[in-house]
This record gives C-alpha cells, structure tokens and sequence, in this order.
C-alpha cells in the first residue's frame, strides 16, 4: 500500500470510494473543489492502481482538523485508516499545528474506536446535531467533538 497527495486527476477515484463507502457523500462539485484548495491536504491509500482510502486535512491557524476519512468497504479492518490518520498526525505536526481536530457522529461506533486508538480524546458533545442515518423521522444524534494534541511527545 502506497501513501499519495491526491490532485484534481484523482477526482473519478475518489468520487466512486465516496458514493461506495460514506452513508452521505460528498457530491463531485464539492470533491473537485477540495481537490483543488490549498488550504486541504487529501491524501490517498493506494494498492496498485486501486483507490483503497482517502482522508482530508485542513489547516487552521494554530490546529488542523481532519474533515473526513473513508475506507472502501472491501478494504476495512486492515489498517488503511489507520495508516491515512497517521500519516496526517505526522504531517500536522510538521505543519506546525497544535491539535488535531475532528467531529464524528455519536453512533458511529468503528469511526470512534478509530480515534481512540489513535488517541484522540472527547472535548465536547453537540446535541441532536446530525440526523440519524437510516430514518426518516426527526430523530437525530449528537456530534462528538474530539482532539489530540501533536507535540512532539504525544503518542502516535
Ligand atoms: C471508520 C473507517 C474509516 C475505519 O477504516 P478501516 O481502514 O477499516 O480502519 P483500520 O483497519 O485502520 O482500523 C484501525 C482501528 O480502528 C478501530 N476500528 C475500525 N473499524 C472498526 C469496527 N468496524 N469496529 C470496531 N472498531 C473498529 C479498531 O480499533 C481498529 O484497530 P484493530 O483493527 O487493530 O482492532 C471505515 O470504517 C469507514 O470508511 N467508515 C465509513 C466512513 C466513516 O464513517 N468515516 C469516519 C467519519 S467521516
């Protein structure tokens, strides 16, 4: 598996792992714009000429905040996240930043686990902030806000 910056040439392939691995994925336009933005970094998870993964960091000033991250279904639980977050620890750092941030749906159990493990610990909760995936009612769920600090010593 290969690590590699992800550029406007890559749209097709990461447009077919979103629609194959997010419940709500980001739609072309939004993906060509990421793409092509200099304040985001996308990398991707390659095996052979296979798109396996692809996670998206933005710079803020001071942190960074990991806007998504999506394993194809065929290619979970064998360490392709993991290898993309780690790499992005890595890389926010050097960037200078001073956190790690990032939201994720509260029922969104292997996500959670993910940046547990990658330790990342809970600031903070926003009530009823997405809707529930799978209904059609009101029901909703809480957004879960969570950090890890990247000084150097912090653990990987
Ligand atoms: C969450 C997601 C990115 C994980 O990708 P992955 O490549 O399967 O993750 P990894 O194989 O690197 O797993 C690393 C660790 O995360 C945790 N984990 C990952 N999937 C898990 C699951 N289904 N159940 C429990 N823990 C899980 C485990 O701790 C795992 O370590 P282990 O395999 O040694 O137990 C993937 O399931 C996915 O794309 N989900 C849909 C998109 C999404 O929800 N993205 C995150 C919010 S934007």
């Amino acid at each position: 598996m290969r690590l590699e910056r992800l550029a406007a040439a890559h749209l097709n392939a990461v447009e077919a792992l979103e629609e194959a691995g997010q419940a709500h994925p980001w739609r072309r336009a939004i993906l060509a714009r990421a793409l092509d933005d200099d304040t985001l970094d996308v990398w991707g998870a390659w095996q052979g000429a296979t798109l396996l993964g692809h996670a998206v960091l933005a710079w803020l000033p001071f942190e960074a905040e990991l806007q998504a991250i999506t394993v194809a279904p065929h290619a979970r639980r064998q360490g392709v996240a993991g290898m993309l977050l780690a790499h992005l620890v890595t890389r926010a750092r050097q960037g200078g930043a001073e956190r790690l941030l990032l939201e994720v749906r509260e029922n969104n159990a292997p996500a959670l686990a993910l940046y547990r493990q990658y330790g990342f610990g809970e600031d903070g909760r926003r009530r009823g902030y997405y809707p529930l995936l799978g209904t059609r009612g009101g029901e909703r769920e809480a957004a879960v806000l969570m950090s890890r600090p990247l000084e150097a010593r912090a653990a990987d």
